[in-house]
């Protein structure tokens, strides 16, 4: 008898749909959006920007850009039944629970939730990702005790984000770095929780149920959640000179280090890259260099250690410093990944919706056949 052919574990390798948003090559440490650089992206792009290029395949000329900015912005405030319910929510809920439950929600006041030609996914898709910020700000609003406030469409998708945060506009600084980050998180390839919103359109259900679906898959330590566990491992070591201790500790251990390795890149993440020089930069204006020497020193030691096997600094290394000089709280760190993703989720489910067909893959059986029904008395 021939040996069945050997599954690839976690689909490592396994081309599963075609894309025309990101592209990846994880050997040289490249990523571009619609065949743009990711460096040339995160200098000189915006979001709003950057998702017009996703879900349309091209750069828009300036009226498009204005116009697509308007009917975001046009849509910051989600329906007040969702926004009453922010306050009746648990103080200690978590945020990516929240954010979930709250798409989930949007469905409910939709008249139309199944609508899943491409027009209409696409309109429910600009909802979800204009909401996105109003959700997260104001629950956080909320847990303190602070009244919520109200988006400003005057404002771009990152600036709106931080008002409504801080009730207070952010420097052009702040709102700069904070829509890098936006950017650089928007789309990457098929990662499991795009994955996760293809697989759920791909049966016809909604888009809702898609964008809820990949928000849980993003949560996952081994994935977005990954940004909140390096700042765990920033705060549990004492100072610089303690981090090559840490590390060589939790190797000898057999413990990953969280924000490093990566399933496609064998190399520097590129925007790791891009949120190092941020991460400096901010740490430098925020008084947090220590917390930026801190992760420069882990990037050291892992390379002497397991640079060899691949293993580098992902997106989540860098974020997290970052997220933390914005003024961020720990646990908006993965709510943050996931309101630029929703850019990317919502590209890949209209690309499966133009061209759909189910998602059905097969499993291997490797039990038992024809086993007896042994009653119940008889069982040991
Ligand atoms: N620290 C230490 N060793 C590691 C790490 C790490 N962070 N990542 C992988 N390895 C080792 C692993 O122990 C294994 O070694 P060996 O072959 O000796 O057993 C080898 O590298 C291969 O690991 P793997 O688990 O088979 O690799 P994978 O492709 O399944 O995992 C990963 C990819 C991202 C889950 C993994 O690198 C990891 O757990 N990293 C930490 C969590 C993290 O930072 N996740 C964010 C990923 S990037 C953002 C995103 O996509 O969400």
């Amino acid at each position: 008898m021939t040996a069945a052919p050997a599954i690839p574990k976690g689909l490592e390798g396994v081309v599963a749909a075609e894309t025309e948003m990101s592209f990846i090559n994880g050997q040289k440490g490249i990523l571009e959006y619609v065949g743009i650089p990711i460096g040339e992206l995160s200098a000189h792009s915006n979001f709003e920007e950057t998702v017009f290029l996703l879900w349309n395949r091209r750069l828009p000329s300036k009226a498009e850009l204005d116009s697509f900015t308007r009917e975001l912005r046009g849509q910051y405030d989600p329906p007040a039944a969702v926004m009453q319910r922010i306050s009746e929510l648990p103080k200690d809920a978590q945020p990516m629970h929240v954010l979930r439950t709250m798409i989930s929600l949007l469905a409910l006041y939709d008249t139309t939730p199944n609508a899943n030609d491409v027009a209409s996914a696409r309109e429910k898709s600009l909802k979800i990702l204009a909401s996105a910020p109003a959700i997260v700000a104001n629950f956080d609003r909320y847990r303190r005790g602070e009244a919520p406030i109200k988006p400003d469409d005057s404002l771009s998708f990152a600036e709106n984000f931080l008002y409504m945060l801080n009730g207070k506009r952010p420097t052009a600084t702040m709102a700069r770095a904070f829509d890098v980050c936006m950017i650089l998180h928007a789309d990457h390839g098929l990662n499991n929780s795009t994955f996760t919103a293809r697989v759920i359109i791909s049966t016809l259900s909604d888009v809702y149920s898609a964008l809820t679906g990949a928000v849980g898959s993003l949560r996952g330590p081994l994935h977005g959640g990954a940004n909140e566990g390096v700042m765990d491992m920033l705060n549990a070591i004492p100072s610089v000179d303690a981090a090559e201790a840490f590390v060589m500790d939790k190797l000898v251990r057999k413990d990953r280090i969280m924000g490093f390795g990566h399933r496609v890149y064998k190399t520097k993440d590129p925007r790791a890259t891009d949120l190092q020089s941020l991460a400096k930069q901010l740490a430098e204006d925020t008084g947090n260099t220590a917390l930026y020497e801190k992760s420069h020193r882990i990037e050291q030691v892992m390379e002497r250690e397991v640079g060899a096997k691949g293993i580098y600094p992902n997106v989540d290394f860098y974020s997290a410093t970052t997220y933390h000089c914005i003024g961020l709280k720990l646990d908006l760190f993965t709510p943050m990944f996931a309101m630029s993703r929703l850019a990317g989720w919502s590209g890949h489910l209209l690309e499966q919706l133009s061209d759909n067909r189910l998602y059905r893959p097969t499993v291997r059986y490797v039990g038992p056949h024809n086993q007896p029904y042994t009653p119940m008395d008889q069982r040991s």
